[in-house]
């Protein structure tokens, strides 16, 4: 008889303590921490009795076995982010916040693939098969074969996958739901989770078959209880994007089988996902070209340029602590561009309330946008519209130099390519190929000075500090 052993386990980070406390220690979450029958006692007895072990066969790195092409769905966007297609025995997991579009993406998915030959299931433990089938009725795909089914028991979907043909492509939509017979906690606690990813993993790993697990997100963008089975899989993908437009992001966090930095880009239509293959021209479109504060940055994501359009709204703060808020890049980030236009240019924003936002909800990651955010905000301090026709991009050091960055020539190409003229860029970086009018800047205070010069009214900027630095 196993010795029922409790302990008490984080249902958001999965840390165990041994025996009840307040607070997490691990994660910080408050009540977050719930009773729950120990991993230890679920491993079976023979396991535990100290059996000896068995040595397995080792081999070497170049297998004589060609590994199994990967599953390409034909949705480019989706199989980018996977690395060209879901490998084979591999395990991804889909984070996202609830109703951002993970089941829609997914059932096109698995339509493509079932339409391409391969056997797929998709199992939902959120939805009734009906509710299914009418997504994928609404989606137009409802002759697709692909295998439903509504279950959440592990034992059961494991049992239903090893019956019939062997299955390519899995669906477990989601994993929240699953609970096994082996664990007694409930459904939804970290142990059912992790024990049922677990199981999940094992199964992909001797089967050969693409398992996909969609796992729910909660608000401060960790994947809920999931998270301790981030670890296990093989890929991590998110799929973001904000209530307000409908723009849909896929990006890899994790990938073992590829790259981590490329982005899928989708948009919600009433008939499900459609594919955005240039996004650049979307991001642009609504753009209020010759208002102040706006700066077109020419960005990569992963191996592919996207232009963005950077806003900055600089307005005297009536606080004692003036305001700085950002949406879609780093805050420290934003705080040292404004410590070197204070210390290197001499344009003081202390008393100046500061917002800053990227448009269409993207997120840049990339120091690259320095430039593009200092142009910005200086534009909006002094009232003078950058020129519509311009994209920037460079790097700021903290002695208020422009540093080089990489992929210049990808980030010209495609700035052409969309219809503009002209660049701010670092010196250094070729440009000449690209037939766009080449600004290079060294340092910052040469392009505070260039976007003053075109302010109305020339007041608002700090005129001896600036001329000192470019002497
Ligand atoms: P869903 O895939 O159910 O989200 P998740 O699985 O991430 O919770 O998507 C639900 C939202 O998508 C819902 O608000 C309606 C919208 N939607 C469309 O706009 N068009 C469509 O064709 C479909 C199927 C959903
Ligand atoms: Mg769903």
């Amino acid at each position: 008889m196993a010795k029922r052993d409790l302990s008490y386990v984080c249902q958001s980070c999965g840390a165990v303590y041994n025996r009840w406390q307040g607070k997490c220690d691990a994660c910080g979450g408050w009540n977050t921490i719930s009773e729950e029958t120990s991993l230890a006692a679920t491993v079976p007895a023979a396991q535990r009795a100290g059996r000896k072990g068995r040595a397995v066969p080792l081999e070497t790195l170049h297998g004589e076995a060609k590994p199994a092409p990967r599953l390409v769905s034909g949705i480019g966007e989706l199989d980018r982010v996977a690395g060209g297609g879901f490998v084979p025995g591999s395990i991804v997991l889909l984070g996202g916040d609830p109703g951002i579009g993970k089941s829609t993406l997914l059932v096109q998915a698995s339509a493509a693939l079932a339409k391409a030959g391969h056997r797929v299931i998709y199992v939902s433990g959120e939805e009734a098969v009906d509710q299914v089938r009418m997504r994928a009725g609404r989606l137009g795909l409802a002759q697709a074969p692909v295998a439903l089914a509504a279950e959440t028991n592990a034992e059961n979907i494991l049992a239903t996958f090893s019956a019939g043909a062997a299955v390519q492509f899995v669906v477990i939509d989601s994993i929240q739901t699953l609970w096994s017979d082996s664990v007694e906690s409930a459904p939804g606690t970290v142990t059912q989770v992790r024990t049922s990813a677990q199981l999940l993993v094992r199964y992909a790993k001797q089967s050969g078959a693409a398992v996909i697990l969609v796992g729910h997100v909660t608000k401060d963008g960790q994947i809920a209880g999931p998270r301790v089975v981030e670890h296990m899989v093989d890929a991590v993908f998110s799929f973001e994007g904000d209530g307000a437009n409908q723009f849909r992001i896929l990006r890899a966090q994790k990938n073992r089988f590829g790259p981590t930095d490329e982005i899928g880009v989708f948009e919600m239509t009433g008939t499900g996902l459609s594919q955005v293959p240039n996004p650049s021209e979307l991001f642009l479109s609504h753009r209020d070209a010759g208002a102040p504060g706006t700066a077109v940055f020419a960005g990569m994501e992963g191996t592919r340029p996207l232009l963005m359009e950077i806003q900055a709204l600089v307005a005297p703060s009536s606080l004692g602590t003036p305001r700085r808020a950002v949406v879609g890049w780093d805050s420290a980030r934003l705080a040292m561009v404004l410590a070197v236009l204070d210390a290197r240019c001499g344009v003081r924003l202390g008393g100046h309330d500061v917002y800053l936002n990227v448009a269409g909800g993207l997120r840049i990651s990339e120091p690259a946008a320095d430039i593009a955010v200092a142009a910005a905000l200086v534009s909006s301090l002094t009232g003078a519209p950058l020129p519509p026709d311009a994209v920037f991009f460079g790097e700021v050091s903290l002695t208020g130099a422009v540093r080089q960055v990489s992929q210049a020539a990808a980030r010209l190409k495609e700035a052409a390519k969309l219809g503009f003229n002209k660049v701010v860029m670092p010196q250094l970086a070729d440009g000449s190929a690209s037939g766009l009018e080449v600004d290079t800047i060294s340092s910052l205070a040469g392009l505070v000075a260039g976007i003053a010069a075109r302010a109305p009214r020339r007041a608002a900027m700090p005129k001896p500090a600036m001329s000192e630095q470019e002497g």
